[in-house]
């Protein structure tokens, strides 16, 4: 396993994204940082966390063949690898928030930054950022944020999560399905997992106006698909917000 071990960056993804352009990297290359400077979560957001308490880190994965169309079944993949280590955890009540926030209960633990490179229709590599709030006692500005540590009330070995984590994505990655049938039964598995599934929701558009709804499960490009008012509503990532 090729695994770097840095004490500070901007970013463990733009460090690899970086090195990717002008290297050939191993396949399943690493970066882990104690601390990221510009840390960058989804959009424009961005991500922070106390340094020394918390797992910070990017994988470097080169894909053959999947259509940059259906790059969302890699997130999936990833989503569900993160779920896994979690639940072995006994972390409480584990769901994925739509598109890949990982929850506890109603507190995200996790931010997943997932970065596609294409290459004409096609992903070329990955670059995979994960953020995992191991043993931080609190999120001051952050309500909705919460560590393993405050759910659980229990000092977790960071190097021993790390590990579990990599060797669980890799393993999911490795088997990542090519059939159309394989596809949509790690559709399934990610839909049950999916956090107010089945529930009657508020929603905000991206224009601002709110609705109710409830999130009847994931199209084959990774959209939301919303049940509103017995009407199919299909939202990409940023046009729609669960209110919660
Ligand atoms: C999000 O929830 O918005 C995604 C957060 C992703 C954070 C991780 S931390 C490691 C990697 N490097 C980054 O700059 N971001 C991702």
């Amino acid at each position: 396993m090729n695994i770097i071990k840095l004490s500070a960056t901007d970013s463990t993804n733009s460090y690899l994204k970086t090195r990717a352009r002008t290297e050939n990297l191993p396949n399943g290359t690493v970066v882990r940082a104690e601390t990221q400077l510009k840390g960058r979560g989804q959009g424009t957001t961005s991500w922070v966390s106390q340094p020394g308490k918390n797992l910070a880190f990017s994988l470097y994965w080169k894909t053959s063949g999947l259509e940059a169309s259906r790059q969302f079944d890699l997130s999936m993949s990833v989503s569900l690898a993160v779920r896994t280590v979690l639940s072995d955890l006994e972390i409480p009540e584990v769901s994925v928030k739509w598109p890949n926030d990982i929850l506890s209960g109603s507190k995200k633990v996790c931010g997943i930054l997932i970065e596609n490179i294409l290459s004409g229709p096609f992903v070329k590599y990955s670059i995979i950022g994960i953020g995992l709030n191991v043993n931080q006692d609190d999120f001051e500005d952050l309500p909705r944020a919460a560590s393993l540590k405050m759910q659980t009330g229990k000092e977790l070995d960071r190097d021993a999560v790390f590990m579990k984590l990599i060797r669980e994505i890799l393993r999911n990655l490795e088997r990542f399905p090519q059939s159309e049938k394989d596809r949509s039964d790690l559709r399934e598995e990610y839909e049950s997992m999916l956090f107010a599934r089945g529930v009657v929701s508020d929603f905000e558009d991206a224009a601002g106006n709110r609705f109710q709804g409830s999130i009847e499960g994931i199209s084959s490009r990774g959209e939301l698909v919303v049940n509103s008012k017995g009407l199919k509503r299909i939202f990409q990532f940023k046009e729609v917000t669960l209110l919660y």
